[in-house]
């Protein structure tokens, strides 16, 4: 049953779209060609437009990591304190990387299943009546738990404790999938990847920047040549767009990814997402009723629009593997669920539904997964299926 168009369904990188592939597949430009710079002008002022911020972009050759290292050295000092608020993973990963670099991190950790707590957030600034804090970091929606934070409200919260802390948000994983404004939500840096909702293969990393950010740039101490977001985000000459060659073929990929995302319209591609996922939900509900398996995010405006994780439960650790080699279909792994070598890690999994995404994908997929239960007689309540296509219905 797995000859044919193959699915992979996990959290990035996403399905790349033909058009992206078909403007990659071509021989290399002149990298100093007119039409190179004028590209990449448009790219700068599309991925804003795509961010909803009016001020600055740096794009580095880098996945999500090498964002958080720019984000990072940007705006501290060694010795400077930040807040880091995890959901587990990707929070507490970005903290350890802040450590590294020799920052403070004061790390609040809100768990795996859910979002961040904004009214512990608020005690904590209050407390800080020296303004230690320089800034408080969180992802939008974390990965691993595929929890999503309100970040309007912790802008709130920085602004009634009357702290100056700069917000600095990870969309990685919400960036053209879940509502996202940074100058209407009062985000100060945001760092994204084009490999998920952007639906273009790894390999480009994005750092936006406010005013308030761009002022921290010319005290930090972290900035390194490389990091430096600023030539990046206004070069005086081309090559400084990347400090370096541009990466050409990704740069033909994400032209005709953005030039989707502004055909289908941005809110038109947030909604669809919210449908999606929804139907999934509608689907793993009906599916809880009957059996252990469970999402792992139990409130749904908590829960991110581009990915879900779940946990199956005893007796369903074969479920991704039978799936692959039966359907065609690849789900994520659980990540940070359970040690590596615990063979309990294979009780969780993640959906990723992400950028090229549409309701037959999702449907499949929910088909998929059913006929995996019933073939690995994993209990499980019926009617997934039809709970999923009353949601797509309208
Ligand atoms: C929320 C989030 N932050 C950071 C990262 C790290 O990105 P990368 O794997 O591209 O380095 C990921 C990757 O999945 C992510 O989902």
């Amino acid at each position: 049953m797995r000859t044919g168009r193959e699915y992979l369904a996990i959290p990035g990188p996403s399905v790349i779209p033909e058009r992206v592939l078909a403007a990659m597949h071509q021989g290399s430009p002149d990298i100093y060609a007119p039409e190179i710079e004028a590209l990449a002008a448009s790219l700068q002022a599309d991925l804003k437009r795509v961010a909803g911020t009016k001020h600055d972009a740096a794009i580095y050759i880098a996945n999500g990591h090498g964002t958080w290292e720019a984000a990072l050295c940007n705006i501290f000092s060694p010795g400077d304190h930040g807040l880091f608020l995890a959901n587990r993973h990707f929070g507490l990963g970005w903290a350890g990387m802040a450590e590294r670099l020799g920052v403070k991190a004061e790390v609040l950790d809100f768990g795996r299943s859910g979002a961040i707590d904004v009214a512990r957030v608020s005690e904590v600034l209050k407390a800080d009546q020296a303004h230690k804090i320089k800034a408080v970091l969180a992802v939008h929606v974390d990965t691993a738990s595929s929890a999503k934070n309100d970040i309007p409200a912790l802008r709130k919260a920085i602004d009634a404790a009357g702290h100056p802390a700069l917000l600095a948000i990870d969309c990685i994983a919400s960036l053209g999938c879940d509502e996202f404004r940074m100058d209407d939500f009062g985000v100060d840096v945001m760092v994204a990847a084009c490999q998920k909702g952007l639906m273009t293969p790894p390999g480009m990393g994005f750092v936006f920047f406010g005013p308030k950010a761009a002022a921290m740039r010319e005290s930090a101490k972290c900035v390194t040549h490389y990091w430096d977001w600023k030539p990046r985000a206004d070069p005086q000459e081309f090559w400084q767009y990347w400090d370096g060659t541009a990466p050409t073929h990704h740069l033909f990929g994400l032209r005709a990814a953005l030039d989707m995302i502004f055909e289908e319209g941005l809110p038109q591609v947030w909604a669809r997402h919210a449908r999606l996922a929804r139907a999934y939900w509608a689907a793993l509900d009906a599916w809880s009723a009957g059996g252990p398996l469970k999402m792992n995010v139990a409130k749904p405006s908590e829960r991110s629009h581009a990915v879900t994780a779940v946990s199956a439960g005893p007796g369903s650790e074969g479920l991704r593997a039978w799936l692959t080699a039966n359907t065609g279909v690849t789900l994520g792994i659980g990540l940070g669920m359970a040690p590596a070598n615990d063979p309990a890690r294979d009780q969780f999994f993640r959906i990723g539904h992400m950028g090229h995404v549409n309701a037959q994908m999702v449907l499949g997929v929910i088909g998929a997964i059913e006929t995996g239960l019933t073939a690995l007689q994993i209990p499980h309540g019926k009617g997934a299926l039809e709970a999923a296509a009353g949601i797509l219905a309208g």
